[in-house]
C-alpha cells in the first residue's frame, strides 16, 4: 500500500535502503552509484529510487531535515514497505577537537534533546544505538578496529597530511540535536567531555524507529563543519567525500 509519505507499493524498495537528508543528494547517488535506478516516488519532492549496486538491490530516499521527518520515513519503510536495513548517510558538525572537516563518523549511539525520546517509554532515558551488524561491518569497511582509539589526535605531519587528502574514520556517539541555530556552549562542552564527537539532527530517530519496528539501522556522517573553527567543506570537496560515507554504507550491506 501507499503509504501517507510515500508513493510506492511494497516491493518497489529493496530491503536495504541509503537515507541522505536531501532529495538531490539520493537523485545523485541514484545517477552515479546505483546501476538501473528508477524512480519509486516523489511525494513532496522527497525522492525514492531502487537500482541495484554490485548486483544487490538498493534504493535510496531522502529523509529531509530533523527527527520528526527522519521519524515518518523510516517508520513507514520498515511498516509497511518491507525493508528491513536503513543506513543515514549525512553530514554533521564536528565537535570533538581532534575532528577535521572530512573525516567520517560512524555513531555508535545517539544521544539527543528531542521530546520525541523523551516521550517514548515514559519515564524512560531511551538508549538510541545502530545494528550492531551494520555498524561492525562499516567500522571494518572503514578501516576502524577496536584496538584503534576513536579519539586519537594527528601526530605526525604524514598523518595529517593524509588526512586532509581523505579524512580520518571514526567510530563514537553523535548528538542528534532538535535545533540547528543553537547558542549553547556550555551543553557542547559537557557533551564532547562525555565523548561525544559530532552533532547532527537524525540519527536518534532513526535508531528509536528501526528498534520500534524491528529494522535495523546505521548512521555515517560526513564531518562538513567544525563547532569549534570556522572551517567548511568546499562544495566540491563535499560532493567527494559524501561518497566515501556511501561507499562504506553500502560495503556495510554487502558484508554485514
Ligand atoms: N549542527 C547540526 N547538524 C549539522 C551540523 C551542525 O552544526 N552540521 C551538519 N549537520
Amino acid at each position: 500500500m501507499a503509504t501517507p509519505h510515500i508513493s510506492a507499493e511494497p516491493g518497489d524498495f529493496a530491503p536495504d535502503v541509503l537515507m541522505p537528508g536531501d532529495p538531490r543528494r539520493a537523485m545523485r547517488i541514484a545517477e552515479t552509484v546505483l546501476q538501473d535506478a528508477t524512480l519509486v516516488t516523489e511525494v513532496r519532492g522527497i525522492l525514492g529510487y531502487t537500482g541495484t549496486f554490485e548486483g544487490r538491490p538498493v534504493s535510496v530516499l531522502a529523509s529531509g531535515m530533523g527527527m520528526p521527518s527522519m521519524s515518518i520515513y523510516a517508520t513507514e519503510l520498515f511498516r509497511f514497505l518491507g525493508v528491513e536495513r536503513i543506513i543515514r548517510i549525512g553530514t554533521a558538525g564536528g565537535m570533538a577537537p581532534h575532528l577535521n572537516v572530512g573525516d567520517v563518523v560512524i555513531a555508535n549511539a545517539a544521544h539527543t534533546d528531542s521530546a520525541m525520546s523523551a516521550g517514548r517509554i515514559p519515564g524512560v532515558h531511551y538508549s538510541h544505538a545502530p545494528s550492531f551488524a551494520l555498524l561492525a561491518a562499516a567500522a571494518a569497511a572503514g578501516g576502524v578496529t577496536p584496538g584503534k582509539p576513536k579519539s586519537e589526535p594527528p601526530t605526525t605531519t604524514a598523518r595529517r597530511r593524509r588526512r586532509a587528502r581523505t579524512g580520518a574514520v571514526y567510530v563514537g556517539p553523535v548528538f542528534s540535536s532538535d535545533t540547528f541555530y543553537a547558542d549553547r556552549p556550555a551543553t557542547n562542552d559537557k557533551l564532547v567531555a562525555h565523548g561525544t564527537l559530532a552533532v547532527e539532527m537524525e540519527a536518534a530517530a532513526l535508531y528509536a524507529a528501526a528498534d520500534a519496528e524491528g529494522g535495523e539501522a546505521l548512521t555515517i556522517c560526513t564531518i562538513s563543519d567544525l563547532l569549534f573553527r570556522e572551517e567548511s567543506l568546499a562544495a566540491a570537496d563535499r560532493e567527494l567525500l559524501f561518497d566515501r560515507a556511501v561507499q562504506l554504507g553500502l560495503a556495510a550491506f554487502a558484508t554485514a
